[in-house]
């Protein structure tokens, strides 16, 4: 079973990657499955802003890619001051593949800086259950 370390390990990898020229705010996710395997993203920016991505959304891209879709525990990390929490919209796509009870840790480079509940993060979520049933 793969430990913090090793999703702050991947995080910061993936981090190394992000491409975000226009902001400059370098972002890495990690997330566990119930599985036991870790995936990564980072964020890819574009010159037409609202065009680019965060790395969670990079990162659940690659675990459906990988043909899981159960989140089990997030890591997401950044440079600079401050913790960096995911935004709404990725507070939302990562409720879709998860409890609301994972853990979601913030890091910086040098490690975790603050965990929270997804549930804390994202309370009264929107989910299937919110949609209206399908009439027959
Ligand atoms: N960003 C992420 O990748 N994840 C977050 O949780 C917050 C923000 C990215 C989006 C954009 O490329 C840059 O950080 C500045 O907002």
């Amino acid at each position: 079973m793969s430990t913090l370390e090793d999703l702050l390990a991947a995080a910061r990898e993936a981090m190394s990657h992000a491409y975000a020229p226009y902001s400059g705010h370098c972002v890495g996710a990690a997330l566990r499955t119930r599985s036991g395997r870790i995936y990564t993203g980072c964020n890819v920016e574009n010159a037409a802003y609202p065009q680019g991505w965060c790395a969670e959304t990079s990162a659940l891209a690659a675990m459906v890619n990988g043909g899981e879709c159960e989140v089990a525990e997030v890591l997401v990390m950044a440079d600079g001051e401050g913790i960096c929490t995911p935004c709404g919209g990725c507070r939302q796509k990562l409720s879709e593949f998860a409890d609301p009870a994972i853990v979601v840790h913030a890091a910086g480079p040098e490690g975790v800086r603050a965990s929270f509940t997804l549930a804390e993060l994202l309370p009264h979520r929107f989910g299937a259950e919110n949609l209206p049933r399908e009439r027959d």
